[in-house]
């Protein structure tokens, strides 16, 4: 599962699936009938979910649809908006709710989809197009920063909880040559290629990594490394179970 397929980083990762022989489903609230007839080339296997995956349905639609064709295996969560807006003060609320649905809520429901889907290959993995926004600030969009930033607390907590069958990590691009950078956005920066940040979350699909946000620019691919915890303590992770399994009584407290 992809998504935001029909543009950008996306577009190259569902053709990268689709051309190694995975059944891929694209997402995406856009049109989706170019990537169609892009992997029909190939000679690969595509079905669209056209849907706002803000919407808990549009990710229980995809996971299904993927489900129908085998094993759960790679799940990319990978849409994305920046608001645009670095005044809070004139934000729009619809502007500030798109980029909440498709950044925050579109990976929670993404995750909460995958865990409740009965058709998962025996470790599934999913990978988080976050940002370096993610991992630093920027004075220009800080709702963007603090969705991609969300999203990396959201995928390190939930590889501490030790799951057998889940890898989740997130890939975290400086500036990609894609729509959503405006030319202004552009201007003085080395840019990386959408395709080769779909290569990379490729490599961190199939990886051994869990909990990592992989910095991502022209000159440097390795997990970020966290500042150590500077002492707060809280209670041991649950001990493992199977995705949709819920969790385990409490753990002892360690600190
Ligand atoms: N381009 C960059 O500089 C850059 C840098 C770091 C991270 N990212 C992240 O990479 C991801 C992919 O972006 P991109 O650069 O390929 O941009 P893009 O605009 O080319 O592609 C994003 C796709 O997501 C789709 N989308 C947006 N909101 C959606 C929603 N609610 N539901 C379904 N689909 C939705 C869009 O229609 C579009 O097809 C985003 O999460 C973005 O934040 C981009």
């Amino acid at each position: 599962v992809v998504t935001g397929a029909a543009s950008g980083i996306g577009w190259h990762l569902a053709l990268r699936l689709a051309g190694a022989g995975y059944h891929v489903v694209g997402v995406d609230v856009g049109h989706l009938g170019g990537l169609e007839r892009a992997v029909a080339e190939l000679g690969g296997s595509l079905v669209s979910v056209r849907g706002d995956v803000g919407v808990l349905g549009t990710m229980q639609q995809a996971v299904g649809r993927a489900g129908e064709r085998g094993a759960l295996e790679l799940v990319a969560l990978n849409a994305g908006v920046l608001t645009g807006e670095p005044d809070l003060a004139r934000l729009s609320d619809e502007r500030y709710a798109t980029a909440m649905g498709a950044n925050v809520h579109g990976v929670v429901h993404g995750i909460r989809a995958v865990l409740a889907s009965g058709r998962r290959a025996e470790i599934c993995r999913v990978a988080v197009t976050a940002s370096s926004a993610g991992l630093v600030p920027t004075p220009h969009d800080p709702v963007y920063v603090m969705t991609k930033h969300a999203v990396v607390g959201l995928v390190r907590s939930l590889a501490l909880q030790g799951r057998p069958d889940l890898r989740i990590n997130c890939v975290c691009p400086g500036g990609v040559d894609t729509p959503i950078l405006t030319e202004a956005l552009k201007r003085g920066r080395r840019l990386l290629r959408s395709e080769d940040v779909a290569s990379r979350i490729w490599d961190v699909l199939l990886g051994d990594g869990n909990g990592e946000a992989w910095v991502c620019t022209p000159d440097r691919f390795a997990p970020f490394e966290f500042p150590p915890n500077p002492g707060y303590a809280f209670p041991a992770a649950p001990p493992p179970t199977r995705l949709g399994e819920g969790s385990a009584g409490p753990g002892s407290t360690v600190g």
